[in-house]
C-alpha cells in the first residue's frame, strides 16, 4: 500500500506546487491523476520517488517512509518503484530483451549489467513478461525498430522486471494514437489487477482515465479537489478542476474513437465466428 501524507512542495523559486496532498492507494488499485497543466501532477509523481525532494509530509510504501531514507536506502527503495514514461524512454540501440533486463540494474550492479551477465532467473522473468505484454516475437529486435505501442509495451515489461511494489506512470499515451492508447491503458490496468500492484497514472486524457482506472484524483493548483470513482467525476467536478478549459470537445472526440473500436471488435468477432 502507498500512503501519501500531507505532502507539500515549494520549489526554490517560491512556487508552491503541492499543498497538503493526502491519499492512500491499496494493492491492485489504479489511480488516474488528472488536472490542468501546472496543477502539480509531475511534481507529485516525482516526490513519491524523490526525484524531487518534498518540503514537508511523508510518503510511505508498505510502511517505510521514503522521505526519510538515506541515499543508500533510497537507491534500494527506488528498485521497488517501477516508472513508465512516454514511449521514447528506451535505449534505442539495445534489443527489446536488453531493455527489459535493464530493469534489473538496481539489483545486479552496473558492471554485470554492462557486460550483460544477468542471472538466468532474470532472463526467464524477462521472457515471461515479454510474453505477457505481447512481444514474444520481438525479443531480439532493436528498440528503434518498434512501433510506438510496442515501445510502450517494452517500457511496461522493463518496469515489471524490477519486481516493483508500486508503479508510477507519467503520461503513458501522450504520443500514441487513440486506439493504441486504449490498448496500453487496458494492459497496464490488467497487469496491476492480476499482480496486486498499486499504480498512479498521470494522464491528461480525462476520458481514458475514466474508462480504465478504478479511481481518479483531481489536482488543481497543488491541491486535491476531487478523489472518487470515475462515475463520480461529473461535468460539474470537471469544471472545478479544469475551469474554463474545454474538456467537452475532448470527451466527444474520445467517444467517437470508442465507437470505432467497438465496431472493429464486432467485425473481428464475426471473422472468428466464421472460422
Ligand atoms: N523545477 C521547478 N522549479 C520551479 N517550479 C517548478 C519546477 N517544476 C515545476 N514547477 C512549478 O510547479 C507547479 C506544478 O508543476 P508540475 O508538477 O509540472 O505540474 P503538471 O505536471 O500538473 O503540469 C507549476 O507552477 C510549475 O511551474
Ligand atoms: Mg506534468
Amino acid at each position: 500500500m502507498l500512503s501519501v501524507e500531507t505532502l507539500t512542495k515549494t520549489y526554490k523559486t517560491g512556487d508552491r506546487a503541492l499543498s497538503d496532498v493526502s491519499f492512500t492507494v491499496p494493492k491492485g488499485q489504479v489511480v488516474g491523476l488528472i488536472g490542468p497543466s501546472g496543477a502539480g501532477k509531475s511534481t507529485l509523481i516525482r516526490c513519491i520517488n524523490r526525484l524531487v525532494e518534498p518540503s514537508a509530509g511523508a510518503v510511505r510504501l508498505n510502511g517505510a517512509d521514503i522521505t526519510r531514507l538515506s541515499n543508500t536506502e533510497l537507491r534500494r527503495a527506488r528498485r521497488r518503484i517501477g516508472m513508465i514514461f512516454q514511449e521514447y524512454a528506451l535505449v534505442e540501440r539495445l534489443t527489446v530483451m536488453e531493455n527489459v533486463l535493464s530493469g534489473r540494474l538496481g539489483y545486479v550492479g552496473f558492471w554485470r549489467s554492462f557486460l550483460r551477465r544477468y542471472p538466468a532467473k532474470d532472463v526467464q522473468m524477462a521472457y515471461r513478461l515479454l510474453d505477457r505484454v505481447g512481444l514474444s516475437a520481438h525479443v531480439d529486435k532493436r528498440a528503434d525498430a518498434l512501433s510506438g505501442g510496442q515501445r510502450q509495451r517494452v517500457g511496461i515489461a522493463r518496469a515489471l522486471e524490477q519486481e516493483p511494489e508500486l508503479l508510477l506512470i507519467d503520461e503513458p499515451t501522450a504520443s500514441l494514437d487513440p486506439r493504441t492508447s486504449r490498448q496500453i491503458m487496458r494492459l497496464i490496468v490488467e497487469i496491476c489487477r492480476e499482480s496486486g500492484l498499486p499504480a498512479i497514472i498521470n494522464i491528461h486524457d480525462v476520458v481514458l482515465a475514466q474508462q480504465f482506472t478504478d479511481r481518479i484524483i483531481g489536482l488543481q493548483a497543488g491541491r486535491v479537489v476531487f478523489d472518487g470513482t470515475p462515475a463520480q467525476l461529473t461535468e460539474d467536478v470537471l469544471t472545478t478542476i479544469y475551469g474554463a478549459e474545454d474538456w467537452t470537445a475532448m470527451r466527444k472526440g474520445a467517444s467517437e474513437d470508442a465507437e470505432a473500436e467497438e465496431e472493429e471488435r464486432a467485425q473481428a468477432k464475426k471473422l472468428m465466428d466464421a472460422l
